[in-house]
């Protein structure tokens, strides 16, 4: 990412000096947002009762093998990308309501036994036409076929504690519910009810990953942002944003991480793609972000990085130590022109192509950097989430605008109602 690597297209130390104040003041208002309670998504990693409440619903809901978590956006995406990273076991969690595609959904339901299912339908706001349609298709199904009592059994509805249709219709029907708290957005609430009960529901280690994220968060909070990780991120990805490297890639190296990917893109766009800054001046700003996986992308998007216009920086993952690891036979010692792969690993292998990738890239004055995850655990993937939610918090605060609002997509609800 620096200069003295990439040339006039990285940051000079002259640069990230010159940041000093502004990343000390952007802080200062982080931290301000957070106490005065505007935001929640840092305090949130405290919740005592939150974690309890999650734990009495899934011992309450522990007999079924299967939970169908519907849901869109910042209701959706943590929850799905925690699980393929952490891989619970205990119980099966499987994802609708992100699209409103029949032929998906009804994929779905057909390799489901909604008797044996439970629903949690998420909605902070209770009123989202994708994830509310598919939870009354469902919910009709399961009326059907266990009747209406034994159905509202197998409900639980996560969304805002006074209002909403979703929160109507569970008053109504008597179904569980858990609360979205009003001052947390979606996408900023992977730690809250909206992402955690699904995962410990699948038996996930809840208190591991906000272990992970309050590490995190203690860390910024603790010490100078210009010796922080996640300020530095921060500062170098707005740098790159000045010298119009405007498209934001984030290529972990790892498949446990590809829907991780998804959850940084979602909120990386939304929080900064933004038309007026905190002044209401029209601004128009935001990077665009990509999600890649490496070592797929690699022939697939790695030509277009390392030769293609030079308007990318790329962000890999590294993860130090895999759970499994597969030795290379040394079945083709004979044939030369293998003879590389002798006494390797795939261990080996995805870490020497994560380098060669970086490598070839910094050569071509490509700048990139690379996050390295000693492993996938819970602790590191709370660190991680709030990394980089503290990474566009931060951006959000250099580029003067409001990270957390969205109203390009309200718009776009708004008329969806309209034309139906
Ligand atoms: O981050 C956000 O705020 C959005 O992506 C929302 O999560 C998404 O639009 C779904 O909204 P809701 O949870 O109200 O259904």
């Amino acid at each position: 990412m620096l200069s003295h690597r990439v040339g006039r297209f990285g940051a000079a130390p002259e640069d990230l000096r010159g940041l000093r104040n502004r990343l000390a003041r952007a802080k200062r208002a982080i931290v301000e947002r957070s106490e005065a309670g505007e935001q929640g998504w840092l305090s949130c990693l405290d919740d005592a009762a939150m974690v309890k409440r999650i734990r009495d619903l899934v011992k309450k809901k522990a007999a079924y093998r299967t939970c169908l978590v519907i849901g869109i956006g910042g209701s959706d995406l943590a929850a799905r990308a925690l699980s393929k990273a952490l891989k619970p076991g205990e119980k099966k969690l499987v994802f609708a309501g992100a699209n409103t595609d029949p032929d998906e959904l009804a994929g779905i339901l057909s390799e489901l036994d909604l008797r044996k299912t439970l629903i949690n339908v998420i909605s902070k706001s209770g009123d989202t036409v994708e994830p509310m349609a598919t939870f009354l298709i469902v919910r009709d199904r399961l009326e059907r076929r266990a009747g209406k009592r034994q159905a509202a059994n197998q409900i639980i509805a996560t969304t805002d504690r006074e209002s909403g249709s979703l929160r109507e219709l569970a008053e109504r029907e008597g179904y569980d519910t858990l609360p979205v708290p009003k001052n947390i957005g979606g996408r900023f609430s992977a730690l809250t009810d909206v992402g955690l009960f699904p995962l410990a529901y699948a038996g996930a280690d809840m208190r591991g990953l906000l272990a992970g994220g309050r590490a995190q968060r203690d860390a910024f909070l603790r010490g100078k942002p210009e010796k922080n990780p996640t300020a530095l991120y921060a500062a170098l990805q707005y740098l790159a944003y000045l010298k119009r490297r405007r498209i934001h890639v984030l290529m972990p190296y790892a498949e446990r991480l590809r829907e991780f990917a998804f959850w940084y893109r979602q909120l990386w766009a939304e929080s900064l793609g933004k038309k007026t800054d905190r002044r209401g001046n029209v601004v128009h700003v935001g990077p665009t972000p990509v999600a890649a996986l490496g070592v797929t992308d690699q022939h697939s998007q790695l030509q277009l990085y390392v030769e293609g216009p030079n308007d990318k920086i790329i962000t890999c993952i590294e993860v130090g130590t895999f759970d499994d690891d597969a030795a290379l036979p040394d079945s083709v010692s004979d044939i030369p022109s293998l003879a590389y792969l002798k006494g390797k690993t795939l261990q080996d292998l995805i870490h020497a192509e994560r380098k060669a990738t970086v490598t070839a890239l910094a050569r071509n004055k490509r700048p990139n950097g690379t996050v390295h995850l000693p492993n996938i655990t819970a602790e590191t993937m709370g660190e991680l989430i709030v990394f980089f939610e503290l990474a566009t918090a931060m951006m959000g605060e250099l580029l003067n605008i409001n990270a957390y609002h969205q109203p390009g997509v309200e718009e776009g609800k708004r008329l969806t109602k309209q034309y139906l």
